[in-house]
């Protein structure tokens, strides 16, 4: 009895440490360290190649950034909707929140050729979607956070999904609740990650209800500022020809990441429905706070965005290693 009692703490601590060690390969959990010995620049090459395209496009970051959540929010951040539609495949990018619409691609083809120069066949699609991310906002002065790395490459698509999952501009704030909750997001989620409108541009289609015939009223937005209205109708105007004419939707500073958004917002200056709606009822609070507290703002987004890159991600042996990012191998 004295004998095993006395070599147990030991044993037990060796057995624990084996077995947390097992784990993380039985169910390929994701780290921070996933390339350190595959491909040790990964980082630097993703942030090199996207600092190049913000340089010569600011609004490259924003729509790196919005790449990735629409991404995610389809089958997990998995790549699935760099996939080019194929003859017998569907991918994503002809759904209604893409078509058109999303853009980057070319960048993320970059970064991909780049990183299989210095490391073939060992990095991931959805991976390098995922810093590619962070790297646009940090190059517009917004948030750093942890990327955690190891996610594979879906080798489906779900056009249904990208249909209904990615939550409309038309929304209403329990329908942008309920879809985040679905993916296992939070209210705060919801409204830090909304803050990632604090760069890029949106087409007049996506708002023009505001406009002219909100909810079928006849007019326009009653939670419209009145000069913001009138300057957005000389952009937007109810003719189909505009479209395609782009706002921005944080119009004080569109190409720097900060919380100018939530101040937009407590003055009735939210581009889109989905966005003005957050600043009433259960989503005010934070809102406000967002508001008077860029600090808070941003490690509010940092760790929503940590949990957005989390959304089911594919891992261990599961999916694949693209050679392109818009095919399958
Ligand atoms: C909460 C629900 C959301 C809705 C309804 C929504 C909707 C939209 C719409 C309609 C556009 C303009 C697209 C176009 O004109 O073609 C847009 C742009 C954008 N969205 Fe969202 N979005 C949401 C959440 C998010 C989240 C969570 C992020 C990232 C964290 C994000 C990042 C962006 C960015 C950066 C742009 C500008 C893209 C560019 O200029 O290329 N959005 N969003
Ligand atoms: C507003 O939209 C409704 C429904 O689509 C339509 O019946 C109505 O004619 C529109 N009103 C105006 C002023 O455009």
């Amino acid at each position: 009895m004295a004998k095993s009692c006395s070599s147990s703490p030991f044993q037990s601590l060796i057995i624990f440490l084996f077995l947390v060690s097992m784990c993380g390969m039985a169910f390929g959990q994701l780290s921070t360290t996933f390339y350190a010995s595959t491909c040790p620049n990964l980082v630097q090459i993703v942030s090199g190649v996207v600092r190049r395209a913000v340089a010569s496009e600011p609004r490259m970051a924003a729509s790196l950034l919005r790449l990735h959540f629409h991404d995610c929010f389809v089958q997990g951040c998995d790549a699935s909707l760099l996939l080019d539609d194929a003859s017998g495949f569907t991918g994503e990018k002809s759904a209604l929140p893409n078509q058109n619409s999303v853009r980057g691609f070319n960048v993320i083809d970059n970064i991909k050729t780049a990183v299989e120069r210095q490391c073939p066949n060992v990095v991931s699609c959805a991976d390098i979607v995922t810093l590619a991310a962070r790297e646009g906002v940090t190059a517009l002065q917004g948030p750093s956070w942890p990327v955690v790395l190891g996610r594979r490459d879906s080798t489906t698509a779900s056009l249904s999904s990208a249909n209904n999952d990615i939550p409309a501009p038309t929304s209403s704030a329990s329908q942008l609740l309920s879809k985040f909750q679905a993916k296992g997001l939070s209210a705060q989620d919801l409204v830090a990650t909304s803050g990632g409108h604090t760069i890029g541009q949106a087409r007049c289609v996506t708002f023009r209800d505001r406009l002219y015939n909100f909810s079928s009223s006849g007019r326009p937005d009653p939670n419209l500022n009145a000069l913001f209205l009138s300057r957005l109708q000389q952009q937007c105007t109810q003719s189909s020809a505009s479209d395609n004419s782009l706002s921005p939707l944080d119009v004080r500073s569109a190409n720097v990441f900060d919380n100018a958004y939530f101040v937009n917002l407590q003055f009735n200056r939210g581009l889109l429905n989905s966005d003005q709606v957050l600043s009433a009822g259960s989503t005010q609070a934070l809102v406000n706070a967002y508001a008077g507290n860029n600090r808070r703002f941003f490690a509010d987004f940092a760790s929503a965005m940590v949990n957005m890159g989390n959304i089911s991600p594919l891992t261990g042996s599961a999916g694949e290693i693209r050679k392109s990012c818009r095919a399958r191998n």
